[in-house]
This record gives structure tokens, sequence and C-alpha cells, in this order.
């Protein structure tokens, strides 16, 4: 498995390689419709501004996080572990009619949130690093997404435990639900785990 950690066995040479914005940029010039916009794993919100602030439309903007940090521990290499309770941050307060905040763990607050949606999603911002968030945001929204939906991950590729990362998580229920998707962008190497967005079809 070791060969496939490199972007280029996971990418086509055609999928353009740009920084952590410009990857969250050009997922956002390829949304359509009017769906709602979420994140998971929002932190202070640094992303979070990132998308307001280039948000041209008025869609719903939903933040998901218990802003308690992650629930268990997430190895990015041998020697590099952040820790359970680790990332815990202040709530942001984005004077934004757009925004909605959901703050709890996402096993107890994402799939009673979006029983209640009556629109698909539009565009997600999965950054919650480990495959075990992931996987309960991916099967909560399943029945939300549509052909256009747009992902961004977080630390989709480009560190040693890829492999048992939000990858993982990704890997299995694309399978599971038969789900095809196109590249949008690679985030380029330098940081330590690497986004990448893509785009349903
Ligand atoms: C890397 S930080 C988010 C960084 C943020 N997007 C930014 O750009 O600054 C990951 C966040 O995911 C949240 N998180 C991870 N797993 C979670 C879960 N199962 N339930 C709720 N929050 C979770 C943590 O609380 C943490 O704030």
């Amino acid at each position: 498995m070791k060969e496939l950690k490199g972007p280029k066995a996971l990418f086509a040479d055609d999928v353009p390689a740009l920084d952590r914005f410009g990857v969250i940029v050009a997922a956002m010039k390829r949304v359509v419709g009017r769906g709602i916009w979420a994140e998971f794993g929002v932190g202070s919100g640094k992303s979070a501004s990132w998308i307001l602030n280039s948000m041209m439309s008025g869609e719903e903007f939903w933040l998901f996080d218990s802003w308690e940090g992650l629930p268990e521990d997430w190895q990015i290499r041998e020697g590099l572990t952040v820790k359970k309770g680790e990332l815990k941050k202040a709530q942001p307060n984005f004077r934004d009619p757009r925004v909605r905040y959901v703050k709890g763990w996402f096993d107890d607050t994402v799939e009673q949130t979006v029983a209640h949606w009556r629109q698909g999603i539009s565009f997600v911002h999965v950054d919650c690093d480990l495959a075990s968030s992931t996987k309960t945001v991916l099967e909560a929204i399943q029945p939300l997404i549509f052909p256009g939906t747009v992902f961004v991950f977080d630390e989709l590729h480009g560190f040693d435990e890829w492999l048992r990362g939000e990858w993982q998580a990704f890997t299995r229920w694309r399978k599971t639900n038969k789900i095809v998707f196109d590249w949008i962008a690679r985030e380029e190497p330098g940081r330590d785990a690497l986004s990448a967005a893509l785009v349903i079809r």
C-alpha cells in the first residue's frame, strides 16, 4: 500500500494541485443548485470564514462541531498523533445570517439535524480528521447527496496513516452506496495531511 501514499498514485496528472484555500475555492466554483452548505469540523472557524467570505450565494451554511476537540486519538504518522481532546476551541461567532451552529458529537447531532432538511446538500466540507467521525457524517447525509454535490475532505491523503483516516471512511461509504465521483483538485504537499475536492457524478 505504501506506493499509494504519493498523490500521483491517487490523482491523474490533470487534477490541479493547489494550496488548501485554493482547493476549497475550486470546489466552491463547482457548486450547482441551491442546496445546503455544511462543514463538519469547524474548530475556531478558519476554513468556515474562508468559505463564508467566498460564498456568493445566500444558502444556509451549517457548522457542526463538538468544540471539545477530537473524540479519539488521530495518528498522522509514527511520532505524530493528535490526542483525544486536542483541538478544543471556542465556538466562533460569525455575524452572518446564513450560518447555523450545531454543537455536539456528530453521533448525537448530524442524523437528527439533517432529517429536518428539505433540500439536498450542495457543498460539504469534511474537516474532522478521523475515520470514525467521517463515517458518521457520510452515513447521515447520504440521503441528501445528489449528482453535483461537492465535497472537500481536509485530510484525505499525503500522510502515512491516510488509509486509516477520512479516506477509509469515504472509500467504504462510496463502495457501499455505489457512488461515482470526479476529482476537482488536490492539495499540493506542504502540510502534515492534505485535502482534496471532488464532485459526485
Ligand atoms: C481540524 S479541526 C477543524 C479545523 C477547522 N475546519 C479550521 O479550518 O480551523 C477538527 C474538528 O473536528 C471536530 N470533531 C472531530 N470529530 C468530531 C465528532 N465526532 N463530533 C463532533 N466534532 C468532531 C473537533 O472538535 C475539531 O474542532
